[in-house]
């Protein structure tokens, strides 16, 4: 399913309907290119979820963790050359940890560790406010997932 973001306002609507679904052992995997707006997304989300600390992308830490309703884990893997870096930074402790949620950023660098379910969101660029979403759910458990994306936006 795909829907055009008009503007940040419309994104903190759409974070606001997803932020009530999401349990931990959630995995949204976020793809697009740079400035596409997955850091913009994750912190509107976190906030949503009751992060009050500063969110930034951990483009060099690779991980941040943050304590909102849920623990939550923030990746970003843009750095990463080769997926064996994934192994040397454990990475299966957050895709498969039971009490977080996880959001990657440059997920598609997963490659061939990518998790059999998931909440994939891509976005790209249409204007300096509009950007392209695509909701891409796999698994049970993300099933009301592309839904609550859905709800209108006035
Ligand atoms: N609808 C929108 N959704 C997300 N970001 C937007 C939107 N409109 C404008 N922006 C801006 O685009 C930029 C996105 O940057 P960022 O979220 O850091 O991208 P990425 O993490 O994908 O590299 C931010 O400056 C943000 O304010
Ligand atoms: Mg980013």
């Amino acid at each position: 399913m795909s829907l055009i973001i008009q503007n940040l306002r419309h994104l903190n609507h759409l974070t606001a309907n997803l932020a009530p679904l999401l349990k931990p052992g959630h995995r949204l995997l976020l793809n697009g290119e740079m400035g596409a707006g997955k850091t913009t997304f994750t912190t509107s989300l976190c906030r949503q979820l009751g992060v009050t600390e500063a969110i930034s992308s951990p483009t060099f830490t690779l991980v941040n963790r943050y304590e909102g309703a849920i623990p939550i884990y923030h990746l970003d893997l843009y750095r990463l050359h080769h997926p064996s870096s994934l192994l040397d930074m454990d990475i299966d402790y957050y895709l498969f940890s039971a009490d977080a949620i996880v959001i990657i950023e440059w997920a598609e660098k997963l490659d061939y560790l990518y998790p059999d379910t998931f909440c994939e969101l891509t976005f790209s660029h249409k204007s300096a406010h509009k950007r392209l979403l695509t909701i891409h759910s796999v698994g049970e458990d993300y099933a009301a997932f592309s839904e609550a994306l859905s709800k209108p936006f006035a």
